[in-house]
Formats: C-alpha cells, structure tokens, sequence
C-alpha cells in the first residue's frame, strides 16, 4: 500500500489534476478533502469527480460555521482591511484550510499534505506556514508550483488522463469565493487601466442596474459580533448569506484594487463583499459610538498589524493571538444597533444607537438642555496652549507667520 497525502482539493482544473500527477510522481495515494466555506450546495459532484479521477478517499468538510466563528467574526471585531481596501475573503480561509488538512493527515495516517497554490501567489505562503505551524513533521506538497506546466499544458495533462476539463476553465479569470467575498483575477484585469468588464462580477449588480429607491438594513450586535438582521435573530452563517444578496442586489461590495503582495508583486485585484462591507461599516459606526477617543486610536493601529497578520499568512502567530485577545477584551461594550443606507453601490450609516452608548445629548447639544459647563473651556484652553505659548514668547513668534 503506498502512502497517503491529503490535498485540499477545489474540483478545479489545477488541484483535479493533481490527483493524478501526485500519483505519478510521488507514488501516493490521494484523500481529496473539500473544505465547503461558502453554501449548501450539492457537493456530492466534487466528491465523485475526485473519485472518478483516482482519489482513493474523498471528503467535503461543511465548514461555514467555524469559518464565520473563529476566522471570519474575530476579524470583523478587529476591523481588519488590508491596505484599506480588501477585506479578506480568500486570506482567512486559508488558515482554516491548512487546519484541515493537518487534522484529516493525522486521521488518514498520511505523511503529506498537498494544495493547489502557484509559486506566485499569497495562498502558497498561508498553507505552508499554516501547515508548518501546526505540524512541523507534514510534508507539503504544491504541485502546480512544482511541474511547470503552462495552462495549455494542464488542460492536455487532464484530456490525456480523461479528466474532465470544467468550462469555468474557459473563464479568462482566476477566482476563489467564499461567504466573506469572492476574489477575482487574471485576464484584462491584469492591465490597471482597464474597467472590470460586467461579466466579472456575479454576486453584485451593477451600481447603474440597481433600484432607484434606497433600501435600509438594521444590524444588532452583541459584543461586536452580528446577531440580528432587520429585528430578526440570525446565526452567523444565515445572517451573511442573506446580507450578501440584500447588498450585492444594490450594487454594494466592489473593490478594485491594486495590492501589494507578499512575494513582492503588485497585482491588480478585484473582489466582491457585500456583507463584509456593509458589517465592517456598521461595526466601526458602533465603535464610533461606544470606544473612547484612545481606544479607538490604539485599535486602528491594532486592525492594521492585524489585517497585515491575516494577508502574511500569520494567522497561528502568537503575535495574532495576542492581538485576538485585546480586541475580544475591546468589544465588551460594543452592543447595539445600526441602520445602514443601501443606494446604487453606496453603503451608509444613516443611524446607530446603545445601550452602552458613550454619546451624551446633554454634553453635546447646543439647544437647552445643555449640561456642558461653558465656563470650564476657559481654564482648559490656557493650560493645553501653555507650552505653545512659552515657547512662542522666548523663542520668537516670527517664525511661526506662515514660515516667513
Ligand atoms: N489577492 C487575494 C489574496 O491574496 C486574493 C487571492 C485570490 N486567489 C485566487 N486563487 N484567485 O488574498
């Protein structure tokens, strides 16, 4: 009997034919594992396909739920958004697989495991730091960034072997999903310069397409984690599915993108996450309302090391679990409700409220009412002018009239 290596397979091209190439290069035995991040799909197709194609074991592990819990959730109450931009669909996945694969190794008894990424991008770098970290003794295998063979030469590879070539293979694009966002790339993408054309998008309509009229969405959270959906009770699952269809219907979630990755590329990068954007909205509209000014300072420069920790594929880090326990400690206040503004591609917060709010009426308002004591900014104002003001008197005012 040979050995076994477990390959984190997607039904695709690439990681199909891998089945066959990790047979016949390494002489192993392949357990297909489909790692389900996205919907209750049929995946009984992609089991037998890798079946069909010599797998000697396949499974498909639903796993939307710790995928929302433990990856997707921590990173929403983080505020992690690489560069600003991207908020990580395809980079939290990826730690979750890598867990996977580790564990369903060391049910199978196999020595190796194996993923479909190039030599070129982020995923290869997730998987194998994520995998070293939980099993330094695994071998990983990455078969496309090993045989060298072009496109043209894969699809020949699989019509020599009988392996069934997907028409998404005659997708000029490259792209992975799951319930936080969908990433595309590759094709026209790859020049800057050019818009998207429509038919790279699938889970967004068209800013110009959508209704005329506005549509409102009420988020609850309960210590920054999203509960409710319009009044209604959701698990985390439930609850993203349905904003990702109730905002992608009106054109919100597109990012275009160019990102500087890891291996030190910049490419062009294109996603759609309606959920994501809306519920990073609303979560930073909520903090707004219940962090102090100096937590909501430290935690932006936590969300970017954060974000950047996720994108590197340092997901197992101690540095990573560390900064998970500061902003679990930081959401303990971070309940309530915000009403979000969906308009033709536009996401906006158009109201939020808590019990825990920090927002005083009566320190603000200018109307009666008004509990602010007027009298104590005089006192306050010379003391925060004071050293200014020292140093203006000794050491000149000249210098400081528009630079003459
Ligand atoms: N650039 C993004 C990232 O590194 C998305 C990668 C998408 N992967 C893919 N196979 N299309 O996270």
């Amino acid at each position: 009997m040979s050995e076994k290596v477990v390959l984190a397979y997607s039904g695709g091209l690439d990681t199909s034919v891998a089945i066959k190439w990790l047979k016949e290069k390494y002489k192993l035995d392949v357990v297909a594992l489909n790692v389900n991040v996205i919907s209750e799909r049929n995946f009984s197709a992609v089991r037998k396909k890798a079946l069909s194609i010599g797998a000697v074991k396949a499974a498909v592990v639903d796993a939307r739920e710790p995928f929302v819990k433990y990856f997707v959730f921590p990173a929403l109450q983080a505020g992690a958004i690489y560069e600003g931009q991207y908020p990580l669909a395809t980079a939290l996945a990826r730690p979750l697989m890598a867990k996977l694969l580790v564990d369903t190794a060391a049910k199978e008894g196999a020595k190796a495991v194996a993923h479909g990424c190039t030599g070129k991008g982020n995923d290869q770098v997730r998987f194998d730091v994520g995998v070293a970290t939980l099993a330094p003794n695994l071998k990983i295998i990455a078969p496309a960034r090993e045989w060298g063979m072009s496109r043209e030469e894969t699809i020949k590879y699989a019509q020599r072997y009988g392996i069934p070539v997907p028409i998404t293979v005659k997708s000029p694009y490259s792209i992975d999903e799951n319930l936080w966002g969908r990433s595309i790339e590759c094709g026209v993408l790859e020049d800057p310069w050019v818009e998207p054309p429509p038919d790279v998008f699938a889970w967004t309509k068209s800013p110009a397409d959508a209704p005329n009229k506005p549509a409102y969405v009420e988020i609850g959270f309960e210590k920054g984690i999203p509960v409710s959906l319009n009044g209604k009770k959701m698990d985390g699952v439930s609850l993203i599915q349905l904003l990702n269809q109730l905002a992608g219907g009106h054109g919100v979630g597109r990012v275009d993108h160019v990102e500087n990755r890891l291996v030190g590329i910049k490419s062009r990068e294109i996603y759609e996450a309606p959920a994501a954007t809306v519920l990073l909205q609303a979560h930073q509209a909520l903090e707004a309302l219940t962090l102090s000014k100096d937590q909501l300072r430290f935690k932006q420069k936590v969300a970017v090391e954060y974000a950047d920790l996720i994108y590197n594929g340092l997901w197992f880090s101690s540095l990573r679990e560390d900064l998970a326990a500061y902003v679990e400690y930081s959401q303990r206040f971070v309940s309530g409700t915000v009403r979000i503004k969906l308009f033709k591609g536009s996401c906006s917060v158009a109201g939020r409220k808590s019990p825990k709010s920090l927002y005083s009426h009566g320190l603000a308002t200018y109307d009666k009412g008004d509990e602010f004591d007027h009298s104590a900014a005089v006192g306050f104002i010379r003391l925060w002018g004071l050293s200014a003001q020292t140093q203006a008197q000794v050491q000149g005012k000249k210098a400081k009239k528009g630079g003459k």
